[in-house]
């Protein structure tokens, strides 16, 4: 082969031997021979979706401890999912993750359905879960493609083609490689050569089993894949929370509406989070989304800094203290508040975010 032309295709069957010995434990994948749980799948999953293996092992262990079988997962009390949940964000995935146990349970019987179609239509199941599910679970040659497939593919096949346009073009060449013989351990086998192997940064290619088929290897330049598109600059978004201790002790939580960002998750009532250009009007008036009245302070510490996908969040916090008759005011709207005891607050559903804010007013490091 001259340095002109280009490698042979990869072979299937050199990545599922590579795979044989170098597969990755994870509590959810079976071993060898063993029939992988639908169950399981489905809600590692939904969890792996935007978070690494290593900061999911945890919340899949607690949980399968919980509700060992989706029967006692679709019967469980969507506050206590997200009490679970708090943490590992994106919190419309657990939102999502009840609604679809239920729906698994009253129409399908308890099974997840064999079906990509069928998959696709149950609440936060998308293209890449549906495919995953079908490969992983039901050993189906489901075309399975994650950020980190999207990186080997690129590399692979040396797309010039930037991110995410050429995501088209990924998913045929993932389709073209994907075996009818044991594609579940080939999806598999992809997504840990990409997070073990084909890295972003320093790729360790003499490790790859497809390293002779890989056209960026062959032309030095691995690192320059996957091209993309720069991302445009986040907005940032600030923000008071107001932090009110009774004289008993206990803190004002409310519950935030059911849908939206962090929804139906607790939070230290705060007020809307505005961007820049609404600021000046809004500080003459701090006080207008205060859920007491009482003598606010503001509190002198750093603002606590939040980033979500689409924005950075800056958050202001005041403080107060009052009776244990407060009475709230209409911006607290009180049906939605509740006081929580300070040494209770670890086991409320409390997003990070909450969790900063907390910390920040108890002045904890
Ligand atoms: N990332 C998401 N799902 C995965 C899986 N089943 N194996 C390896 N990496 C993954």
């Amino acid at each position: 082969m001259n340095s002109k032309s280009n490698p042979a295709a990869p072979q299937p069957e050199r990545l599922l031997a590579w795979y044989d010995r170098h597969r990755r434990h994870m509590p959810w994948r079976c071993a060898p021979g063993q029939t992988p749980d639908a169950y399981h799948i489905w809600l590692s999953e939904i969890m792996l979706q935007q978070t690494t293996v290593a900061t999911v092992r945890p919340y899949f262990d607690k949980f399968v401890k919980r509700w060992p079988h989706l029967e006692d997962f679709a019967a469980s009390d969507l506050d206590d999912v997200l009490k679970m949940w708090a943490g590992l964000g994106y919190y419309a995935r657990a939102r999502n993750l009840h609604k679809c146990a239920r729906i698994v349970m009253n129409k399908f019987g308890g099974n997840f359905p064999a079906s990509q179609d069928q998959l696709l239509h149950l609440p936060g199941i998308g293209p890449y879960t549906s495919a995953a599910i079908m490969a992983i679970a039901f050993d189906r040659n489901a075309v399975v493609v994650d950020g980190n497939v999207e990186r080997v593919i690129a590399r692979i096949f040396a797309i010039e083609k930037p991110l995410p346009y050429s995501k088209p073009l990924l998913k045929k060449h993932a389709a073209s490689l994907t075996p009818d013989t044991r594609p579940g351990d080939y999806a598999q086998a992809i997504m840990d050569l990409g997070a073990t192997v084909c890295k972003p940064k320093a790729p360790q290619c003499p490790l790859c089993p497809w390293q002779s088929s890989c056209r960026a290897h062959h032309q030095g330049i691995q690192e320059k894949f996957p091209q993309k598109i720069k991302n445009p600059a986040k907005p940032r978004r600030h923000g008071t929370a107001f932090w009110l201790e009774r004289e008993d002790g206990k803190i004002l939580l409310r519950k935030r509406r059911p849908n939206g960002l962090l929804g139906a998750m607790m939070e230290i009532p705060s007020s809307p989070w505005i961007d820049r250009t609404q600021i000046a009007a809004a500080k003459n008036q701090p006080h207008t989304h205060a859920p007491a009245k009482a003598n606010w302070q503001k509190q002198s510490c750093e603002t606590v800094k939040h980033t979500f996908t689409h924005f950075h969040l800056e958050m202001t916090i005041w403080q107060a203290r009052t009776g244990i008759s407060a009475k709230l005011s209409e911006a607290a709207d009180e049906e939605r508040c509740s006081w929580v005891s300070i040494n209770d607050l670890d086991n409320q559903a409390l997003p990070t975010l909450m969790r900063k804010i907390i910390n920040a007013a108890m002045n904890k490091p």
